[in-house]
C-alpha cells in the first residue's frame, strides 16, 4: 500500500491565472490536512521548453510561490519548492523517457496544440513533457494529483508509463496515480473566445483574469467579457451550447463554493448587465487579499527563496531513495 500523497505543480511561464487559481491552487489548499502528504512544486523545468527569458522566468518562479503561499499552501503543512532543485526529477525523467513509447506522445492533444503548424520546430522538450511530468508525480509515489481537465491526457499517460515500468520489470513499484478533476471550474475557458481554455500564455491579457490584477482591472475584463444577449436560465441544462454564458456562471459557482444550479436558483432569468457586476464583486471579494498577500510576499524574495530552499530538501528526503530504487530495479 502506498502513503496518501498528494503531488502537482504550476509552470512559471507567466503570471497566475484565475483558471490556475480555480482549477488547481484551490483544491491544493483544501487536500492540505486532509489524510494526505501534500506537495506542491513549481515546475520550471516545465516552463523552459518553450523560450522563457532568464529574468522573466526568476520573477515568475517567485511569483508562482507567492501565489500558493497567499492562497494559503502552508510551508509547515505542505512542502513547497522549486523543480530545477530537486536534481531528481530530471534523472527519474530520463527513465521515463526510455520506458515511454514514441506512440504514447504523439497522441498528447496540448503538444499538438501547443507546437501548432510548426511542429518540426517545437522543443524535443515540449513532445517529451509528460514524460517529466510522469517523473513528478512517480518521484514521491504520489497517489492523487490534483488538476484541471486539461492535464487529464498526461495523467493517463502517467498511468501507462508507471504500468509498463511495473510490468517490464516485474515488480509492482509505481502506483497507478488518480486524477482528481473536481469542482464547478476544472475548465476555465477565456474571457474573449469561450472554445480557448484561460492561459496565463495566451496573447490577450483580456482574456484572462490574473491573480495580480487589482479590482478595475477584473471589473473591467469582467464586463467585457464575451456573452450571448439572452438572459440567465434557471438551470444549468439551459447553459448547454452557451458557452460563454456557462464559463462565467462555472467560475461564480466556484468562487462562491456552489454549484451551478444553486447559482441559477439565485440569479435566473437575470440579464448579464446585472450578474457580470455581481461576479465582479465577489471575484474582487476572494481575490484581493490573495493579491495583497502576493505584492506583499513579492516585496520579501529572501523569504520565498528560504521556504523554496527549505522545501527542497524535504522533497528530496522523499524522491532520493526512490530514484535509487528505480535504478536498482533497472540494473544500474
Ligand atoms: P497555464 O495553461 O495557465 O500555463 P499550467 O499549464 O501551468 O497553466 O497549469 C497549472 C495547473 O492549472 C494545472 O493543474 C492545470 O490543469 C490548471 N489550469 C490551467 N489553466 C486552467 C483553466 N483554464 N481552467 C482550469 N484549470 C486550469
Ligand atoms: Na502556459
Amino acid at each position: 500500500a502506498f502513503t496518501p500523497r498528494v503531488f502537482s505543480g504550476i509552470k512559471p511561464s507567466g503570471g497566475l491565472t484565475l483558471g490556475n487559481y480555480l482549477g488547481a491552487i484551490k483544491r491544493f489548499v483544501e487536500m492540505q490536512g486532509q489524510g494526505f502528504e501534500t506537495i506542491y512544486c513549481v515546475v520550471d523545468l516545465h516552463a523552459i521548453t518553450v523560450w522563457q527569458d532568464p529574468d522573466a522566468l526568476r520573477r515568475s518562479t517567485r511569483e508562482i510561490a507567492a501565489g500558493y503561499i497567499a492562497s494559503g499552501i502552508d510551508p509547515h503543512k505542505s512542502i513547497l519548492f522549486n523543480q530545477s532543485q530537486v536534481a531528481e526529477h530530471a534523472q527519474l525523467a530520463w527513465i521515463f523517457n526510455c520506458v515511454a513509447r514514441m506512440g504514447w506522445m504523439k497522441r498528447m492533444t496540448q503538444f499538438k496544440d501547443k507546437a501548432g503548424k510548426n511542429a518540426e520546430n517545437a522543443s524535443l522538450g515540449l513532445f517529451g513533457y509528460p514524460a517529466l511530468m510522469a517523473a513528478d508525480i512517480l518521484a514521491y509515489h504520489a497517489t492523487h494529483v490534483p488538476v484541471g481537465e486539461d492535464q487529464k491526457q498526461h495523467l493517463e499517460l502517467t498511468r501507462d508509463i508507471a504500468t509498463k515500468f511495473n510490468h517490464d520489470f516485474g515488480i509492482d513499484f509505481f502506483p497507478l496515480t488518480e486524477p482528481v478533476i473536481e469542482g464547478a471550474a476544472t475548465r476555465v475557458m477565456s474571457l474573449r473566445d469561450g472554445s480557448k481554455k484561460m492561459s496565463k500564455s495566451d496573447a490577450s491579457d483580456m482574456s484572462r483574469i490574473n491573480m495580480t490584477d487589482d479590482a478595475d482591472t477584473i471589473a473591467g475584463k469582467i464586463r467585457k467579457a464575451r456573452t450571448d444577449p439572452d438572459a440567465l436560465p434557471s438551470e444549468a441544462k439551459g447553459l448547454e451550447d452557451r458557452p460563454e454564458a456557462r464559463n462565467l456562471v462555472n467560475i461564480y459557482a466556484a468562487l462562491a463554493d456552489t454549484d451551478v444550479d444553486a447559482v441559477l436558483r439565485d440569479v435566473g432569468g437575470r440579464q448579464f448587465s446585472e450578474f457580470k457586476p455581481m461576479l465582479a464583486e465577489l471575484a474582487v471579494a476572494k481575490l484581493a487579499p490573495i493579491s495583497t498577500e502576493m505584492a506583499r510576499l513579492m516585496q520579501a524574495p529572501d523569504e520565498i527563496d528560504a521556504i523554496l530552499r527549505h522545501g527542497a530538501e524535504q522533497a528530496r528526503a522523499i524522491s532520493a531513495p526512490i530514484l535509487q530504487r528505480t535504478y536498482d530495479i533497472v540494473g544500474m
